[in-house]
């Protein structure tokens, strides 16, 4: 079939396509099992562990997908006939791999025989491998995303700008935290005066001190003098008797000149210089001090000036970011809440791995069936990670999505469509369900 009829072909089909039936026989664990999915909603594939339910998972990539998904040992383990498979799509298509090499038929609506290229022009590797989005790095993830929206271009140059300010911004933060280092190590002197100490000023207070000093000096030698002059009249009183008159007159004044001089010294009192000799003694020590902390206010100046360039730095990221969350809140998103933030996928704000698992699988399941809207169904494995009133609100919300999702799970309840069983697969039918829950419940509706 050439190009234009496939082109043709899938334009006329507006429905995305979806698995009607799997017949799979003799693959890895798997003897026997017909799994009829449901149309919306999931179908679940039960069964305890190693019974084949992935497998069963592993035809359907392998049928769709080709080669590169052929198991490394597909036939089981001692059968005697090869592997089996004959996959039925809501399309009409039948494809169907059997025989000893595993031949390909793919058998279109109008009866005519194609091959994998008809294949592939519906399915893509992301859409059938849903594990693949889920292991993928974060930044993968969000790329995946913004392809879906046809963002790439414009948030990767917004990233770009972010990162760039966010460099910007680090290295400022690392001087801004140096310079603040700095200033906290430099010691402070609080008692040391604002300026530096001027030497001269001491020396003059000094000199205007030792002159009052030397006044006092002149005082007490002419203290000394007239002691010195009562005692020599003291003698000449005794000597000259005939003079003691005269003599003892000018005793008398004298005596009282020396009582008002002794007095007088008795009230004097000498000034110390010992304090400004320290100072004198302690000027360069005091200049040091000075410096310190001239050089601790101005780099304290620096770090603040650093730190409000840190800030504004931060205030110019926040607008990147706006820019960019604005940018996603106007997109036309696969499901409500995912954003792109440094480059990572986040969902309600939050990164990958802060995600429950059955966020995960939400996401994913949303993002690989916008990667390739024309493929309807999507397989997930493990499911056991969502209880049964998450499961029941993510098959809720498949089905509003219009999705088919075929998912394993380690149970053996009433939520599985079938379940698998030594490598055969009983239908909801065949499993012994307690009569009201079989009630509320039917295959591929959950
Ligand atoms: N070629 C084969 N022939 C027979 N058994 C095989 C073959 N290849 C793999 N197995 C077995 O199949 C089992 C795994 O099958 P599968 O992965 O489908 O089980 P599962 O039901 O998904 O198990 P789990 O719940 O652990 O995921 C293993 O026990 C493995 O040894
Ligand atoms: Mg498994």
């Amino acid at each position: 079939m050439g190009g234009f009829s496939v082109h043709f072909f899938l334009s006329s089909e507006l429905e995305p396509v979806k698995i009607t039936r799997l017949e799979a026989e003799n693959i890895k664990r798997i003897r026997a099992v017909v799994v009829t999915p449901g149309e919306n909603g999931l179908t679940i594939v039960g069964g305890k562990n190693g019974q084949g339910k992935t497998t069963a998972l592993d035809a359907i990539v392998w049928a769709l997908g080709g080669d590169r998904y052929r198991p490394s040992k597909p036939q089981r383990d001692g059968s005697a006939l090869p592997p089996k498979i004959k996959l039925t799509l809501s399309n009409g298509i039948i494809v169907e791999r059997s025989g000893k090499n595993s031949d390909l038929k793919v058998t279109d609506p109008s009866g005519r025989k194609a091959g994998q290229q008809l294949l592939n022009s519906f399915v893509e590797q992301f859409a059938l491998d849903m594990p693949k989005f889920m292991q993928a790095t974060p930044r993968d993830k969000a790329v995946t995303l913004l392809r879906v929206i046809g963002l790439e271009a414009r948030v990767g140059e917004l990233d770009r700008k972010e990162q760039e300010l966010y460099n910007q911004r680090r290295t400022i933060g690392q001087i801004s935290d140096q310079k603040k280092k700095y200033a906290e190590e430099l010691p402070s002197y609080p008692d040391a005066p604002s300026e530096i100490v001027s030497a001269s000023e001491l020396i003059q207070r000094q000199q205007a001190i030792l002159a009052r000093n030397g006044e006092n000096q002149r005082k007490r030698q002419h203290r000394d003098e007239l002691k010195r002059q009562k005692a020599e009249q003291e003698r000449t009183v005794e000597t000259l008797k005939r003079q003691l008159q005269e003599a003892e007159e000018r005793y008398r004044s004298i005596a009282e000149d020396y009582e008002t001089a002794q007095k007088d010294a008795l009230d004097l009192l000498d000034e110390s210089t010992a304090e400004l000799e320290r100072d004198i003694w302690d000027i360069d020590n005091t200049n040091r001090k000075v410096h310190t902390n001239q050089a601790k206010a101005r780099a304290q100046e620096e770090a603040k000036q650093y730190s409000d360039q840190y800030e504004g730095l931060t205030a110019q990221i926040e607008a990147v970011r706006k820019q960019k969350s604005d940018l996603l809140n106007g997109a036309n998103l696969p499901l409500p809440g995912l954003s792109v933030e440094n480059g990572e996928l986040t969902y309600m704000g939050k990164a990958w791995d802060c995600m429950s698992g059955s966020d995960q699988l939400r996401v994913s399941a949303a993002i690989v069936r916008a990667l390739k809207p024309q493929c309807g169904f999507i397989l997930m494995d493990k499911l056991e990670q969502m209880d049964l009133d998450t499961l029941r609100d993510f098959a809720a919300w498949m089905r509003e999505q219009g999705l088919q999702g075929i998912a394993t799970r380690v149970s053996t309840g009433a939520e599985c469509a079938i379940i698998i069983e030594d490598g055969y697969s009983k239908s909801a039918d065949e499993i012994p369900v307690p009569a009201p829950v079989k009630q509320t419940w039917k295959a591929g509706t959950f």
